[in-house]
């Protein structure tokens, strides 16, 4: 939600902004700015759209001489994404700009106050009463300015900040929102996240809530909300920049979709011992799982479905009772959680506003809070009290493939050990689902393979208006995903339902044509889903068939069946989810939708 990249230091900063703003256009592309400091005053360039249109204005940044800067993208909460409403935002003389991620929802209030001290505005956002703010407690000191206007705004923020009277000093801050501050012997830097900066650093220091950084070209600063200094450790970034390149694929998406077997395998392998699963993040002994008596998932989109198919996996195998909520639905309904209960959040990010909220919610109640997150040192990763990181490394498509699977992958090992040590599964059982958990990241390529049969599926269904997505237990919830992922990026209505659901009202959605897709990898469901496929049948519709290789009675029903490999019940998800995500990439690629940045979306949601 909204990316800020920041420079200063020996190398002109407006093209390193646009390189480091390139990388996080994920977090929102409705309009893009630079402002640098050109040697004699704050010079600033900003244009609604993608990024492209800035960099084509400023010719990569060339246009715009100066040693430091400070950029944005954004993704519009107040005000239409317009030039007007653009980032940086300035004070009337242009001596102070502003980039912000977040929201300051006291800036009404704060807004009527300046207005009657003679301040005018000119765009409808909530940053620019930053920008005025700062001008108003501005009186020579930078530092005590930002930290004046800290203590009165409310709300979440990332903060980049200039002044024109100090051009070799950037400020930065945070609360709530993502902000990372780099470091090399060029200069300094500040950023949303890692991989726009990964090209010039990898030593970075995580912002915490309420900490300002004062950059400068030789030297970097971190300091209080009370202006008292503070010693942080740099940490050092160990992935390679090229995880977050496109190497060759057409989109982001489709790379990240070939990465999954990779994904689950760095996922499972550091956590399967010989014949066991060791989850030592868990910080948990065996005795302390086996008191568990309620699993409480939170989670927001795709996270959420992952946390569907758990509930199924952890009351199928560890017989623990688990409630999935949405995150910004859990923070409000004031849940019960009672003695035993355990609270699991599920985030890519380790951003999404809700969920932390969901997070903190859990925590101030005293419950221990795990974390299933991909994004190292994230502000969900550092609140919880244990992490059990999704190793899927960055993932830069809006919609989410592989961190997803590496999600579904982190909670049935999470099933599997309950299981075990609750003495719900022998040995020998416990030794075939290993083995068939180490199958996946193999069997996942196999379905890959098979992309020119989907695309070709897919080209059929370009116009289509309404798709259904039916399944049954586990199925139900891949559907879920499967309807979301179409949604998300080929902007074609779709819903999913529990199939036996269907008849009770929606049915009557179905009309000649309409494409029914049926998830049925359930063996003593398959005759139950076939009942349904048959009642979509006989109102029109053409149903594609995803199920296990072998269930050929399905042909009869089914207009065009997707076989998956031979797994377990438990793990169906990991291999169904495949075509659906296949089947959504194409449709959107043969509706020229723009696969990566689906238009409303952004990736990392830091705001309610
Ligand atoms: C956004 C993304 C979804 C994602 C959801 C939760 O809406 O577009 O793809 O599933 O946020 O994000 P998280 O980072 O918490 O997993």
């Amino acid at each position: 939600m909204c990316g800020i990249v920041g420079y200063i230091g020996n190398r002109q900063a407006a093209p390193i902004i646009l390189d480091g703003l390139a990388k996080l256009e994920y977090r929102g592309y409705d309009s893009a700015g630079v402002a640098v400091f050109d040697g004699s005053k704050i010079h600033t360039e900003k244009a609604a759209g993608r990024l492209a249109v800035l960099e084509h204005l400023t010719r990569g940044g060339e246009t715009m001489p100066g040693f430091s800067g400070i950029g944005h993208t954004r993704w519009a909460t107040h005000g239409a994404p317009s030039d007007l409403n653009a980032h940086p935002h300035t004070n009337k003389q242009g001596t102070i700009a502003v980039v912000h991620n977040g929201i300051i929802e006291n800036y009404i209030p704060l807004k009527k106050k300046l207005e009657k001290k003679g301040y005018e505005f000119v765009s409808e956002t909530d940053t620019e009463i930053l920008a005025k703010l700062l001008d108003y407690y501005y009186k020579g000191n930078p530092l005590e300015a930002v930290t004046k206007v800290l203590h009165r705004v409310e709300g979440s923020y990332a903060l980049g900040i200039m002044f024109a009277d100090f051009p070799g000093e950037l400020y930065a801050a945070r609360k709530d929102s993502p902000l990372i501050v780099g470091r090399n012997d060029d200069g300094c830097f500040i950023a949303s996240d890692v991989p726009a900066i990964l090209k010039y650093t990898r030593t970075v220091y995580y912002m915490d809530n309420q900490e300002v950084a004062c950059l400068k070209a030789d030297d970097l600063q971190f300091y209080s909300v009370d202006e008292e200094e503070l010693s942080k450790e740099s940490v050092t970034i160990d992935w390679d920049a090229d995880a977050a390149e496109k190497a060759g694929y057409e989109h982001f998406m489709l790379k990240e979709m070939y990465e999954q077997p990779k994904t689950i395998t760095d996922t499972i392998s550091p956590r399967i011992h010989e014949n066991d699963i060791v989850i030592e993040e868990l910080n948990m002994s065996d005795e302390e799982l086996r008191e568990i008596r309620k699993i409480h998932i939170v989670a927001c989109g795709s996270a959420y479905h992952a946390g569907v198919t758990a509930k199924y996996v952890i009351e199928g195998l560890a017989r623990i009772p688990v409630e999935v909520d949405v995150a910004s639905e859990f923070r409000y309904r004031n849940p019960i959680l009672e003695q035993g209960a355990m609270v699991i959040v599920i985030s890519q990010s380790g951003e999404t506003a809700d969920t932390l909220a969901a997070l903190r919610e859990s925590k101030a109640r005293g419950f221990k809070v795990l974390g299933i997150v991909n994004v190292v040192g994230s502000s969900i990763a550092r609140e919880a009290d244990s992490v059990m990181y999704t190793w899927a490394g960055p993932e830069i498509a809006v919609a989410t493939t592989k961190a997803y699977s590496a999600q579904l992958v982190a909670m049935y090992m999470l099933a599997m050990k309950m299981a075990k040590v609750r003495g719900l599964v022998d040995e020998k059982t416990f030794g075939s689902l290993l083995s068939d958990l180490r199958c996946l990241p193999d069997q996942v390529e196999m379905l890959l393979a098979q992309k020119e049969k989907i695309q070709h599926f897919a080209n059929r269904y370009v116009g289509a208006k309404d798709i259904f997505f039916i399944g049954r237990g586990v199925d139900h919830a891949i559907s879920l995903e499967g309807s979301l992922k179409l949604k998300e990026i080929s902007y074609v209505h779709s819903e999913a339902y529990a199939a036996g659901e269907l008849k009770h009202g929606t049915i009557s959605l179905i009309e000649d044509g309409t494409l029914v897709v049926a998830v049925s990898t359930q063996e003593d469901l398959f005759a139950k889903t076939i009942s349904n496929i048959v009642e979509v049948k006989a109102r029109g519709a053409f149903v594609m068939a995803v199920t296990n290789e072998g269930n050929k009675a399905i042909e009869k029903a089914a207009d065009y069946v997707v076989y998956l490999p031979e797994t377990c019940n438990w793990f169906t998800n990991s291999l169904a989810i495949i075509p659906l995500q296949l089947f959504a990439y194409y449709v959107a690629l043969a509706r020229g939708c723009d696969v990566d940045k689906p238009r409303n979306l952004a990736k990392s949601v830091t705001v309610e």
